[in-house]
């Protein structure tokens, strides 16, 4: 299989494969480590519109980033136009983000209670009011990632009215809002989409192995694939996607080794940037690195009351000498 270039606007993509917003995960540490397994695309976290607008720095740091992790999608979450243009026109002037994407599929309580994420979904007419307004304020592509509805699949009616909207591409995770992450994602919805709009669509749900990326593109026919789960504690993952989609081949799964080396890469280059409260930022990746290794679940449970970055190495340095002999 040919890896397809493509592009979403102006922003070329050397390959399908594209890294999901997650939040509280998806910082640019995680971002660069995934870009550096060779992920064209990679998104921050769903970033507020009202803390962008009330220069929350806290908020404005989740989308900024160096330039070898671009091209960067910055997520906006919100629920009024007003809102969500200002936060755009913001994030737009930073420099820091080559495509703005909106958030109408996250199905958490404390953000469709608000109105925003896939509450959005039950009112495709807003969402594309939405879409049509930011479109209209930036000169950035703007991109939606959507559920297939909220309690029912209404994927192809909210598609076609963001695509008449302007959005660029759209993301779609194959599953209801009331699914929340039960059950298998849809690729059916996705295939429809994908033949009803003429903008990139980017398929999403369950991708855990190359077979299950393959079966997306050739399914579906999206043109962008993303995962998100898959990637916590493996970035290994997009490498032997991209290599399995390119040759057919199966990259040698990572030794104990080499996993608890780049935990510690990341960790160091968290703890240099955040100094030692970047432990607790850290504490989760960790888990998943050592995730299915023996020992790892206790290691794990030690880890996780460590306070500094010397206390996590000298863990880490016990963990190898008793369960990884050279
Ligand atoms: C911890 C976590 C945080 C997430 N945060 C976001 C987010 O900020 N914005 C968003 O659009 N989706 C978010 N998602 C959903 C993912 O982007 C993705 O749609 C979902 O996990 C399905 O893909 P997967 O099966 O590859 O994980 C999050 C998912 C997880 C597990």
């Amino acid at each position: 299989m040919i890896l397809n270039k493509w592009a979403i606007g102006s922003v070329q993509l050397s390959n399908p494969l594209v890294l999901a917003p997650m939040a509280g995960v998806t910082d640019t540490f995680f971002r660069r480590l995934v870009k550096g397994f060779g992920c064209a695309l990679v998104y921050t976290e769903m970033i507020s519109d009202k803390g962008l607008i009330f220069a929350n720095s806290k908020t404005k740091e989740l989308l900024a980033g160096p330039e070898e992790e671009r091209p960067r999608a910055v997520q906006l979450f919100g629920s009024s136009p007003d809102t969500l243009v200002e936060a755009a026109r913001l994030v737009e002037q930073t420099g820091q983000a080559d495509l703005i994407d909106l958030n109408f599929g996250c199905p958490t309580h404390k953000i469709v209670r608000n109105g925003a994420g896939a509450a959005l979904l039950r009112d495709p007419a807003a969402a594309a009011e939405i879409v049509r307004q930011v479109v209209a304020a930036v000169s950035l592509p703007v991109t939606a990632k959507i559920r297939l509805g909220w309690d029912e699949d209404r994927s192809a009616e909210i598609a076609l009215r963001l695509e008449d909207a302007g959005v660029a591409a759209i993301a779609v995770h194959g599953r209801t809002r009331e699914q929340f992450y039960s059950g298998q994602a849809h690729l059916e919805p996705i295939a429809r989409i994908s033949q009803l709009v003429s903008v990139p669509v980017i398929g999403n749900g369950d991708i855990r192995s190359p077979q299950d990326a393959k079966r997306m593109l050739t399914q579906t026919g999206c043109q962008g694939i993303m995962v998100g789960r898959a990637f916590l504690g493996n970035p290994w993952l997009a490498e032997e996607i991209l290599t399995y989609l390119q040759t057919g081949d199966f990259l040698p799964q990572p030794s104990g080794r080499e996993r608890l080396a780049l935990a510690r890469r990341h960790l160091f280059q968290v703890a240099e940037c955040r100094g030692e409260v970047g432990i607790k930022q850290m504490r989760k990746h960790l888990g998943w690195y050592v995730r299915g290794l023996p020992g790892g679940a206790k290691l794990r449970e030690q880890i996780n009351k460590l306070e500094t970055c010397a206390q996590v190495e000298t863990a880490l340095a016990g963990y190898e000498k008793k369960y990884l002999p050279t």
